[in-house]
Order: C-alpha cells, then structure tokens, then sequence
C-alpha cells in the first residue's frame, strides 16, 4: 500500500450522477486485485478532511482504456463512483492532468472460484453503484476462462452501468430496473437461479446483500459479499467499520474486507 499522488488521465459521467475516473498509478495497478480500494482525497484543502473509500473499477492498460494484455503494461486503474455528497461533488469537477492523492490498495478482496469441481462458474450481482469493482472481476474471471453471468439491478436504465463492459468479456448479463424501463421489473435477487458449484459475488445495498446471502447459505451455495460500509481511516485504526460476524466477533470492513464470505457476517443489527 502506498499514498500516491496520481494524474487523472480522465474524468468523465457516464450516467446521471455518476462519474468514470482514470488515474495514472502503476504501483497500484500492479498490486491490487479484485474487490480491493483506494482512499481518495477529494479536496486540496481540508474540508471534507476525510477520504472517500472507492473501489477500483478496473484496471488500466499503457495506451489503451482497455486492459488486453499482461501486468508490464499496466498504467493506472480507473474508479467509478457517484456524486452523494462534497467530496464526490468536488471530485467530480477535477480535470484531466490535475493530481489527486490516493492510498492503496487497501483491504481484502474476491477470491476466484477454486475449481472444487471441473466446471467452476460465477454469478456477479450488482445493485446500483456496487457495480463498481465487479468489472475487475469479471476480467480477471474472464482471463482464468470461468463462466460468469451478471446481473445488473438499477432504478431505471439511465442507471444501468457497465453492461457493455461485462458483454464485451463474454459474460451472459441480466438486468433489472426498479420501475421495468428495461429487463425486469424488481428486484434484481428475483432473477438468480443458483446450482451447486457456482460460486456468487455481489455487492450493492445492504438489503439486497442480505437477501443474495440468505438464498445462498439455503441453497448451500458459496458467496462472497462486498459491504458498502461507510469508512474514516480506511486502515483499521479509528474502528469506525465494525461488521458483526459469527462468533459474537467483529471484523473491520476496510481491513478484514470489505469482501467477506456472506456466512460469516450477522446480517440483522
Ligand atoms: Fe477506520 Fe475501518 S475505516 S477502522
């Protein structure tokens, strides 16, 4: 882990709200793996004084917006996030070549299926903005040559993120809106159909992260959890994340995840 100072070699909004950030940061690109972050210092000044927690969306190639060939070409990653309060808001309006500080790659993240049986596949949920890391996955899913399907759950299909993304890597996709303008209407947890050796991936709200969970433990299915929980240090130093997870014990989000395995983690508070 390393505080950097990266240039932005792009900053754009790719939806209503929601902004695409390219950042020039080998050591990162070269050390992080997929559901890990960074913590990203929005302001110049010091308010807001705390960094943002994002995770990295992918990773970037030299030359290219794409990442096509092996870990001596990496460049940088890009960051996907929304505008929900100051410092995104400020973040948002930073320009290309301006620098930005970033710490990272900070906590634990997926781990790809084990190929327990000869077949493995995976199942990637995203709900909103926690579509966020699941492209780094699905490219790593996709050099390993596993099979993956995502589903996608937005408000509406101004919101939907990434399906081309995840189509270009040969993943099946499926979506849900909440009000129907495209794929199904509902709830995004609706459209699973889980089988035994598949492994599942999800992050998004906590609501849906439980339920995913829920259908998962039942099935007797694995599944691992991206917690969207809020962070001040990012480090394991300010306790400000604790998770409740078997055992009456607590973990930190920003250091013992923010991926768990979704058995481990007490969902009602
Ligand atoms: Fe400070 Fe996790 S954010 S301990």
């Amino acid at each position: 882990m390393k505080d950097i100072k990266a240039r932005i070699l792009s900053n754009k909004e790719i939806a209503p709200g929601y902004f695409k950030m390219a950042l020039d940061a080998p050591y990162i690109a070269k050390t992080a793996k997929p559901g890990q972050f960074v913590q990203v210092r929005c302001s110049d000044g010091f308010d807001p004084l705390l960094r943002r927690p994002l995770s990295i969306h992918r990773l970037k190639a030299q030359g290219s917006p794409r990442l096509r060939s092996g870990q001596a070409r990496l460049k940088g990653i890009e960051i996907l996030y929304e505008v929900v309060g100051k410092g995104t808001k400020i973040l948002s309006e930073k320009k290309d070549g301006n620098l930005v500080d970033i710490l990272g790659p900070l906590g634990n993240g997926f781990t790809l299926p084990t190929a327990l049986n000869l077949e493995p596949s995976a199942i990637l949920v995203a709900g909103g903005i926690g579509v966020a890391p699941l492209v780094f996955l699905a490219e790593e899913l996709a050099k390993k040559k596993i099979d993956t399907v995502v589903f996608i759950g937005a408000r509406t299909k101004k919101f939907i993120l990434c399906a081309k993304d995840f189509k270009k890597l040969g993943a099946g996709l499926q979506i849900a809106t909440d009000d129907g303008s495209r794929g199904y209407k509902g709830f995004v947890s609706r459209l699973l159909k889980l089988r035994a050796g598949t492994k599942v991936y999800a992050c998004g709200p906590r609501p849906m992260l439980e339920c995913i969970a829920g259908m998962c433990i039942k099935e007797n299915v694995e599944c691992e959890v991206s917690l969207e929980e809020k962070m001040a240090c990012g480090m394991g130093a300010c306790l400000g994340c604790a998770v409740k997870v078997a055992g009456n014990e607590y973990k930190l989000a920003c250091k013992d995840g923010p991926v768990f395995s979704a058995n481990k983690i007490i969902w009602l508070r």
